[in-house]
C-alpha cells in the first residue's frame, strides 16, 4: 500500500524527489486547520501517487476532499498546509501553480460568460502570457475541442447556450490548453443528469488514455469511483484522514459491461465498507450529508 499513515524517518526520506521519480505526488501527513473558524478540515494525510495514475478520492461531505485539492492547486483562501508536507512533481503546490502545472475541473463550469467557447479556450495562453506563436494556440485548442467531441457550430457559442455535459467538456478543454501534467477534478460530473455522467466518465477515459495525464478525482459516487480509478482513496469524516486505499483491479480500458459484473459490486461493497467504518455511510448506503 502506497498510503503512508504513520509520520517518521521513512516518509522524511521520500521528500527528497528525483527527476526520474515515478512518483507524481507526495503528500505527507497533510494537515489543515482553519484558525477563522476553528475547524480541522485534514487530520493528516499521507500518500503517493504515481505518474499517470488515476486516483478518486471519496469522502463524507466536509472530509475535506475540496481542501485538499486546494492545497494541491495553492488556490485556498486560507493559505497552505498547517502541517506535513506536499510534493507534485518535484515541486511544491506554489511552484506548481506559477509553472502552470495543473489543470483543473470544478462541478460548476467556470467558464467566463462573456467569452465565446474557443475564446473562453485560449484564455489559459493569455492568462500565462504564452510564448506559443497563437496559430498553434488555435490549433491545439481545435485539437481538444475534437478530442471531446464538441460539435463546432457550438465553438462560437457562449456558454449559457451549451448544456451542462457541453460546458464541463469545454472546462476540460481549458484546463488541458497549457498541457499539464496533473489534472485536478472536483467533482466534476456531480452536477449531470445519469446518462450524460457515463457518456462523461467514457470521455475522461478516453482523454486519460489518450493524454497519460495524473488524475485526482473528487466523486460522492462510489460506482464512478470504482469504475474509473486505479485507486480510491477513501477519506474519514472530518478531520479527513485515510480510512482506506482500495485498488481496482479491473482491466484497461474500462468497458460499460464492466460495471455490470459481481467482481465490480465486490470491489463498490470495499469501498462502501471503508466509508462505512469512517462513519460516513447513512442507514440506506449513500453517503452522509
Ligand atoms: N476557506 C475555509 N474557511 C474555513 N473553513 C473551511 C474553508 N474551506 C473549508 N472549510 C471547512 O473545512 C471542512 C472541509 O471542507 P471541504 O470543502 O474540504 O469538504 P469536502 O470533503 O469537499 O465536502 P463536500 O463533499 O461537501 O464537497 C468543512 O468543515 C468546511 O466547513
Ligand atoms: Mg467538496
Amino acid at each position: 500500500m502506497r498510503a503512508l499513515q504513520n509520520k517518521g524517518p521513512i516518509e522524511i526520506k521520500l521528500m527528497n524527489q528525483e527527476p526520474s521519480s515515478p512518483i507524481a505526488i507526495r503528500l505527507v501527513n497533510v494537515k489543515k486547520y482553519f484558525k477563522d473558524r476553528d475547524v480541522e478540515a485534514l487530520g493528516g494525510v499521507s500518500l503517493e501517487v504515481l505518474r499517470g495514475e488515476f486516483i478518486t478520492l471519496i469522502g463524507p461531505s466536509g472530509s475535506g476532499k475540496s481542501t485538499l485539492l486546494e492545497l494541491l492547486g495553492d488556490i485556498g483562501d486560507e493559505g497552505g498546509p498547517t502541517g506535513g508536507e506536499i510534493s507534485i512533481e518535484g515541486k511544491t503546490p506554489e511552484e506548481l501553480r506559477r509553472t502552470r502545472g495543473y489543470g483543473i475541473v470544478f462541478q460548476e463550469s467556470t467558464l467566463f460568460p462573456w467569452y465565446r467557447i474557443f475564446e473562453n479556450c485560449l484564455l489559459p495562453f493569455r492568462i500565462a502570457k504564452s510564448r506559443l506563436p497563437s496559430k498553434q494556440q488555435v490549433q491545439r485548442i481545435e485539437m481538444l475541442l475534437e478530442m471531446v467531441g464538441l460539435d463546432k457550430k457550438f465553438w462560437s457559442y457562449y456558454p449559457r447556450e451549451l448544456s451542462g455535459g457541453m460546458q464541463q467538456r469545454v472546462a476540460i478543454v481549458r484546463a488541458l490548453a497549457l498541457d499539464p501534467p496533473l489534472l485536478l477534478m472536483d467533482e466534476p460530473f456531480g452536477a449531470l443528469d445519469d446518462l450524460t455522467r457515463k457518456s462523461m466518465q467514457m470521455l475522461l477515459l478516453d482523454i486519460w488514455s489518450k493524454t497519460q495525464k495524473t488524475i485526482l478525482m473528487v466523486t460522492h459516487s462510489i460506482s464512478e469511483a470504482c469504475f474509473m480509478s486505479d485507486r480510491v482513496v477513501v477519506l474519514s469524516h472530518r478531520p479527513g484522514r485515510i480510512a482506506r486505499i482500495v485498488s481496482i483491479p479491473l482491466d484497461r480500458p474500462r468497458e460499460r459491461p464492466m460495471s455490470e459484473t459481481k467482481a465490480f459490486a465486490r470491489i463498490c461493497s470495499m469501498v462502501r465498507e471503508a466509508l462505512g467504518s469512517g462513519g460516513a455511510l447513512e442507514e440506506n448506503g449513500s453517503i452522509k450529508e
